[in-house]
């Protein structure tokens, strides 16, 4: 296959990068590099099948000529963080939504006719059927993020029925691994690096939360695109558990050998848009014969080692 991968340089797009050269595949990555990292490519470039295009999906002209050719796009470029929507309103408008139809027209434009776009859990906003379903209303939008990338499935699925083009969209929770550089992790890691005897919980820590492990998510995506076959095709990926903030600060802690006093800035979620309880219901992509390798516990103690080992990452963000 060529596949083209926008956010290439980004946590998941650049693991995805390595397991498709990996796999004898060819990939041109498309990226602005506004939280991509050069080191991220470092494995990829190492690859002849690999090409790397800077530019930006909100310029129709350059994404479309990088196009050209591809059998598959995976569209990851994104604002990926939720956290900040209150502070720059637009921007996930921009990035997320018209950014997405912007891969979409370009494909259009070249005539490929596959796509795999990186939606989110948060597209579900306060569910009240836990594990949550694909199938479950969307009750009510709580972040800018979801409701771009809200917007951003339905230009998908329009593009499928008005275009005839096959989509998979994937509702993630949390991703956790190596080149991870954003998230609770992230932000506990570096406090805890600054002042080892203190950490600041924004929230109560009661938050439920799931994560799942970014080779797992990557298994997952490869599976479902080689096994599922419809027109529009809609999966949530998840671990079959979730834990609290609590207990995730016990792990970070216990592994990093540390006591710190916690502080609660309190309420059961930390800023606008954080869930209290994410949980997804993950058995559409179960039954084509996936399931993550690793727990969540795990998943988070490995995300620490590789924050230990590439304390260059923290500086970035
Ligand atoms: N990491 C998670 O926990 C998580 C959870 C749910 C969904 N997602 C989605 O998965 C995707 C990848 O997330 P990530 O964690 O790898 O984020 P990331 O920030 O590490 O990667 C995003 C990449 O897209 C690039 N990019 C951003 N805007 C761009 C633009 N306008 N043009 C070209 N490139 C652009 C960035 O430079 C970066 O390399 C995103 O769409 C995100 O919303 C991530």
């Amino acid at each position: 296959m060529k596949v083209l991968i926008t956010g290439v340089a980004g946590f998941i797009g650049s693991n995805l990068a390595d397991r498709l050269l990996e796999l004898g595949h060819q990939v041109t990555g498309f990226d602005n590099f506004s939280t991509g990292q050069e080191e991220f490519l470092s494995k990829a470039r190492g690859f002849a099948g690999f090409r790397l295009e800077r530019g930006d999906i909100l310029e129709l002209d350059a994404l479309t000529a990088a196009m050209r050719g591809a059998d598959l796009v995976v569209h990851l470029a994104a604002n990926a963080d939720v956290r900040f929507g209150g502070l720059h309103p637009r921007k996930d408008l921009e990035q997320n939504t018209i950014g997405s139809a912007n891969v979409l027209e370009a494909m259009r434009l070249c005539g490929v006719g596959r796509v795999a776009f990186a939606s989110t859990g948060s597209i579900y906003g306060e569910p009240a059927v836990f594990p949550t379903p694909e199938d479950a209303p969307f009750p009510v939008q709580t972040s800018l993020y979801g409701a771009s990338k809200l917007a951003a499935e339905g230009l998908m699925e329009a593009y499928a029925e008005t275009f005839g083009i096959q989509v998979y969209i994937f509702r993630f929770v949390s991703i956790l691994g190596e080149r991870y550089s954003h998230g609770h992790v992230f932000d506990f890691f570096r406090q805890l690096r600054e002042h080892p005897d203190r950490l600041e919980v924004l929230g109560d820590g009661r938050q439920r939360k799931s994560y799942l492990y970014v080779q797992d998510c990557i298994d997952a995506i490869l599976i479902a695109l080689e096994k599922s076959r419809v027109r529009v095709n809609i999966f949530n990926l998840g671990t079959s558990e979730y834990c609290r903030v609590e207990d995730s600060i016990g792990w970070i802690c216990e592994h990093l050998h540390l006591n710190p006093r916690r502080t609660y800035t309190g309420g059961d979620r930390g800023w606008v848009g954080d869930n209290p309880f994410i949980f997804l219901d993950c058995s559409r992509i179960r039954d084509l014969g996936w399931a993550p390798r690793l727990t969540i516990r795990e998943g988070i103690v490995r995300t620490v080692e590789y924050l230990q080992n590439n304390p260059w990452v923290l500086e970035r963000r």
